[in-house]
């Protein structure tokens, strides 16, 4: 067990009903800020994510010499540079946490003329890296990393060129830095990716002026495009709100609602795999934030959760890449459905911010679970409800929210340890849950 910092103790909370706040989205959050950093004026976010993955972007930023105002009250205006006017650290910079932060500034940094060190905490020094490093290399660029981990040496000054490139794996990030990385090289820069990862980057980047081709599964991007400065309204962010979604498919009989919610498809397996579950979940007030202000061109939607008993599914390995982030609450959901459920083709999950499926599997198991961990995946048998005990979140954020939503359905009370990284992607987690009934305390 890894030392307690700081832990949650959640009392059985079998009730659930009313309306959770979502902070922004934390993908589209990073995104703004660097996309506003290398475009040319001024560019406002409204709805940023005051976490501390995104203010690890931030900070970063204005080391590269680009003048940012705020947080306040959610808004921050980006002065961008341009891409060409970034200037050199004068030191490491620090991703903290963020493997977002951290791969897709190995796709910025690449095309710069000089040298940079990117560095993170425990868990972001134990990431893969070299699935962005080896693309970045074919297009030139000279990145070093120590046995395909950080700390990531960038020696700048080296010319781009285009590449042609299949992702081995589906992953936004690696796909994100190549893009960053094609827009300063020379030639048309084409990435194909077999199944779909977060399209985030390709929608704001057509929203900052740049043009994004698609063809089939390619998405292709001209070297040399200019940036234009836009103004950015970051939705809530599904992978927060899933925590929700999950607690109120079981114990929200009177309904929760969760609003303005990023609603882009490849994002959203969670609700097709609750629905194919008996979920009840009700969609409403499609658009878009801001259309307007011609900002961003992501979905939004409210969302009406309300609970219904629940089965076991199969679930595809060509649905996990589209629910990545909210598999380990999506286990809390499957261990109270009626029947088994099988998750394959996860193996992405044991390289997170912590190995997502041991940590799960171990969590399940202290709280009476029945379960069986795979290679690349996880086999459950649901049951009516989970025993009390205690649990290590392995510093991840994602792990420690997934287990406090347990409570929902448990006999006795869920201690879970080292929940300090809840900070990293959704900082009022414990007040929104409150405001909804589940009785949990931040204990330090
Ligand atoms: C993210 C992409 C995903 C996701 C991560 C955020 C992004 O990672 O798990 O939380 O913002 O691009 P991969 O690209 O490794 O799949």
């Amino acid at each position: 067990m890894s030392a307690v910092a700081s832990r949650y103790v959640v009392q059985p909370s079998t009730r659930l009903h009313g309306e959770a706040l979502i902070p922004g989205d934390k993908s589209i959050s990073h995104r703004a800020l660097m996309l506003g950093s290398i475009a040319a004026g001024d560019t406002e976010i409204h709805g940023f994510l005051k976490s501390e993955d995104c203010l690890a972007t931030l900070v970063a930023l204005r080391q590269l010499g680009v003048r940012i105002d705020g947080p306040n009250d959610g808004q921050v205006i980006v002065h961008g540079l341009g891409y060409a006017r970034l200037q050199a650290p004068s030191g490491p910079l620090d991703m903290g946490n963020a493997g977002t932060a951290m791969r897709l500034f190995m796709g910025l940094l690449a095309t710069q003329p000089f040298d940079s060190q990117l560095v993170g905490d425990a868990s972001l020094m134990r990431r893969p890296m070299e699935r962005v490093a080896v693309p970045l290399r074919l297009m030139g660029a000279h990145i070093m990393t120590r046995d395909g981990r950080p700390p990531v040496d960038i020696h700048g000054g080296h010319t781009l060129a285009a590449i042609d490139y299949e992702l081995p794996v589906p992953s936004a990030q690696v796909k994100s830095a190549i893009l960053l990385a094609a827009l300063r090289a020379d030639g048309r820069t084409r990435v194909v990716e077999r199944a779909p990862s977060r399209d985030h980057t390709e929608r704001m980047l057509a929203s900052f002026g740049v043009e994004v081709l698609h063809s089939g599964d390619a998405i292709a991007l001209q070297g040399g495009q200019v940036l234009r400065s836009t103004r950015v309204q970051v939705p809530g962010d599904f992978s927060s709100a899933a925590f929700f979604i999950v607690a109120g498919c079981l114990a929200a009989s009177r309904g929760l609602v969760l609003r303005g919610i990023g609603l882009n498809p490849t994002r959203t397996g969670l609700l097709d795999l609750l629905r194919e579950m008996g979920a009840d979940i009700r969609v409403r007030h499609c658009g878009k934030p801001g259309a307007a202000a011609h900002s961003s061109t992501e979905p939004v939607a409210d969302i009406e959760v309300y609970a219904s008993p629940l089965h076991g599914i199969k679930v595809a390995a060509a649905a996990v890449p589209l629910a990545i982030d909210e598999l380990p609450v999506f286990f809390i959901a499957a261990a109270c459905a009626e029947g088994e459920t099988l998750v394959r083709g996860a193996l992405e999950l044991r390289v997170k911010e912590s190995d997502r499926l041991a940590a799960m599997a171990t969590g399940l198991g202290r709280l009476g679970v029945e379960h069986e961990l795979l290679t690349d995946g996880l086999w459950i048998r649901g049951a009516s409800g989970f025993d009390g005990g205690v649990i290590d979140s392995h510093g991840d954020h994602r792990i420690a929210m997934a287990f406090a939503v347990a409570a929902v359905r448990a006999r006795a009370p869920i201690e879970i340890h080292d929940v300090a990284s809840v900070g990293t992607s959704f900082p009022n987690f414990v007040a929104s849950a409150h405001a909804i009934g589940l009785r949990i305390e931040l204990c330090r």
